[in-house]
């Protein structure tokens, strides 16, 4: 019972992975942690202390001194930075909009890299963590490794029941697909690396989905 039980998920923005690794870590009774999220709380922050822009070193600086508290219980993953609860305001579209400009500094990756393997190591490897590289990156060494994918149509029609209201169908398809374009300049999250299993979401359900993953433990 107290063995390693890490899971990677890696995929793209509405492979429905928040869902189903947040789900996963519920049934198991595992850490979760949203790495995107931590991304984006860097984000957050680097908008509201250089609304002209920074450089790439002053960008890194920031986050190094950061004090970024991410919750790690799949029922309430909330995430503060230098004091403030971000959690709600990671996820408006200027955030979305913003967040490859902060994930494509080398820096940047390098240091929440290894904010990431901290967290691993608090939960002594028994967490969910999801995100782009966590199965090459991050943890390639995890004892499951998946790539989450679905067709760009359902991805875009999850995205768009998310943020119902708040964003037209277009734009809706103009961020996932302008997403996976410059996610893929930081990580090759669409090809699976070897060792790595790929499940087609398109057509699960979220309890589905956990099942495939489970099913891949002790593999
Ligand atoms: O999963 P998400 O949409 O919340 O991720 C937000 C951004 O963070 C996304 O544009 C890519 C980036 N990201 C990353 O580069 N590496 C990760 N491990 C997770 C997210």
């Amino acid at each position: 019972m107290n063995g390693s039980l890490l899971f990677a998920i890696d995929g793209p923005s509405g492979s429905g992975k928040s869902t189903a690794a947040k789900l996963l870590a519920r049934r198991l009774g595992l850490g979760y942690l949203d790495t995107g999220a931590m991304y984006r709380a860097a984000t957050s922050e680097y908008l509201a202390r250089f609304p002209d822009g920074a450089s790439q070193e002053d960008v890194a600086r920031l986050v190094e001194e950061a004090d970024l508290v991410c919750e790690t219980s799949p029922e309430t993953p909330r995430f503060s930075i230098n004091g403030r609860d971000v959690t709600e305001a990671i996820r408006e579209p200027r955030i979305s909009a913003a967040v490859s400009e902060v994930a494509t500094n080398h820096e940047v990756r390098r240091l929440l890299t290894g904010r990431m393997r901290e967290l691993i190591s608090a939960h002594d490897r028994r967490i969910v963590v999801e995100g782009r590289d966590i199965t090459t990156v991050v943890a390639p060494d995890a004892d499951v490794r998946v790539l989450l994918v679905a067709d760009p149509d359902a991805r875009v029609a999850r995205r768009a029941a998310e943020v119902e209201g708040r964003a037209t169908e277009a734009e809706v398809t103009d961020q996932v697909l302008r997403r996976d374009r410059d996610d893929s300049t930081v990580s090759n999250f669409t090809d699976a690396a070897e060792g790595v299993t790929v499940i087609d979401s398109t057509f699960l359900t979220p309890d589905e989905v956990v099942d495939a993953i489970i099913e891949l433990v002790g593999d």
